[in-house]
């Protein structure tokens, strides 16, 4: 059991650092609703916020499917709703300010609404330092419950709601998957499927593996439902999720686990595929072969590689080198020469010098990234990194980043360039955000494209002709 304070069940980040790294199946059971919960919620509405990455996206598609076959309703109003929901991201400190931030500022919205319940979970809700700023200084949450026990999300909610009684409730043991757990998924033509939760990498700056627990792969059979299900509802793309999709199936005891699943997951005749995370570690060869084989694998691939210099990689804990990344990076292009490619980078790591910068900046140069999320290095509470000795001056590491920044931009550029003219195929998401008047989506490289057509387009896959190029879009017309 976890600790019990004032009946609270609290994070312990711990327990999660020495867990065993044997990797064994968990166990698996399905979701029920308790008969008391259903109706629960009718008449009373939620709000949910999701922040970070898509595996919350999920969860909190996930969460809003709970809230609804409780009888809930959906607002968009912080004001009006009875249950608000912040469902969290830790990556970077950034993402917690934003959330205490938006917190702090709700007092006096729930000050004008008695009996409203403000509840935090997700990745922050793992960690003891947020409960505990929560337990002193935030006497506005009433419900705070962990990544690991989002099921129990009525029971926690009836409780607090029934008793008037602030609940905390987060596990630092993962328990067993749970199946069948209803969905109201956002709109569009695409679904987020989850293969696998949690990380047993450990890079040293990453505070995943502690928020989301050890390595478990779902049942094949119960991934596959799931992208059928979303093909009968019309969807064209699933985009399936894991921190290290690469290690899909190690825990079930199979070998090159993930690319048998790719296989059959393109085997479902949906019209597209897409997946999130690889590690260059575990990346398969196979992997590649099939993205070759089947044309409905999108030939675009995400493989952060964090820094160019191999003493930072050692130190972050990565298990690979600069040049092994390039040689995997020559070989995918060597065997698809279309692919597109997209990486993580951190800048200003503990201790980084201005020649390991420029390794970091040499290797985007080689492998010349269609696009790339870069980060200043964030330290979390907890991680070993954040034990490290950092002599790197805040001002050091921003210019670093601004300088990279331009770097990839730069590049980003050049590679759109080459697309002027060319036909590519895009899922039209709706209006863009920007200007109402054009359409964007991706398109099957993962580029943005924003584009003009007749009515009508919206989940529709369309043939745009590219006219302009940017950094980070490109501009056409549907043909
Ligand atoms: N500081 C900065 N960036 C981080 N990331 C993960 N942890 C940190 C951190 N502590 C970045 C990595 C990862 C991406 C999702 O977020 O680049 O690939
Ligand atoms: Fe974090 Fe590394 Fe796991 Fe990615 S692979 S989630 S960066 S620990």
């Amino acid at each position: 059991m976890n600790t019990k304070k004032n009946d609270y069940i609290l994070p312990e980040m711990n327990r999660e650092r020495n867990r065993s790294l044997r990797s064994t199946a968990a166990a698996c059971s399905r979701f029920v609703m308790d008969d008391a919960a259903v109706n629960f919620g009718r008449g009373k509405k939620y709000y949910i916020r999701t922040y970070g990455c898509q595996a919350n996206v999920r969860d909190g598609e996930t969460i809003a499917g709970i809230l609804e076959l409780m009888g809930f309703e959906n607002t968009e109003s912080t004001s009006e709703a009875d249950v608000l929901i912040f469902n969290t991201c830790a990556i970077r400190q950034a993402a917690e300010d934003r959330v205490f931030g938006e917190i702090g500022s709700l007092k006096s919205v729930k000050a004008k609404h008695p009996g409203q319940v403000i509840c935090l979970c997700g990745c922050m809700a793992q960690e003891e330092v947020v409960v505990n700023k929560i337990i002193s200084s935030y006497p506005q949450v009433d419900l705070v419950f962990g990544t690991h026990n989002l099921w129990r999300l009525p029971e926690l909610l009836m409780k607090v709601m029934k008793e008037g009684k602030r609940t905390i409730e987060v596990l630092s043991q993962e328990g067993d998957l749970i199946e069948e757990l209803p969905v109201r998924r956002s709109a569009g033509a695409k679904g987020f499927v989850h293969i696998m939760y949690g990380c047993d990498k450990f890079c040293t700056y990453c505070i995943v593996p502690y928020t989301r627990g050890r390595e478990r792969s779902r049942r094949r059979e119960d991934i596959l439902a799931e992208i059928r299900s979303l093909r009968e509802e019309g969807r064209k793309e699933a985009v399936l999720l894991g921190q290290n999709v690469n290690a899909y199936g190690k825990d079930l005891g199979m070998e090159d686990g993930f690319t048998s699943l790719l296989e059959s997951a393109a085997e479902t005749g949906i019209e597209r595929i897409r997946f999130y995370t690889s590690h260059p570690r575990d990346y398969s060869a196979t992997t590649i072969d099939a993205m070759r084989k089947y044309p409905n694998i999108m030939k675009s691939l995400h493989l952060p590689v964090q820094s160019g210099s191999d003493e930072i990689l050692k130190r972050m804990n990565r298990g690979y080198t600069a040049d092994s990344y390039r040689k995997l990076y020559d070989d995918m292009r060597a065997k698809i020469p279309e692919i597109t490619f997209t990486t993580d980078l951190i800048v200003g790591f503990p201790g980084e010098t201005d020649e390991q910068f420029q390794a970091t900046l040499d290797l985007v140069d080689y492998c010349q990234f269609d696009l790339a999320y870069s980060f200043v290095y964030s330290p979390r509470a907890g991680t070993p990194a954040a034990r490290m000795e950092d002599s790197i001056p805040a001002e050091v590491k921003k210019e670093r980043l601004q300088i990279l920044n331009d770097r990839l931009s730069a590049i980003a550029a050049t590679r759109n360039a080459a697309y002027l003219g060319r036909k590519v195929r895009v899922l039209c998401e709706g209006p863009s955000k920007k200007n109402a008047a054009v359409y964007s989506g991706y398109s099957e490289e993962n580029k943005l494209v924003n584009f003009t057509g007749p009515e009508g387009l919206e989940d529709r896959i369309v043939d745009v002709e590219i006219t302009e190029t940017h950094s980070f879009s490109l501009d056409g017309k549907a043909v």
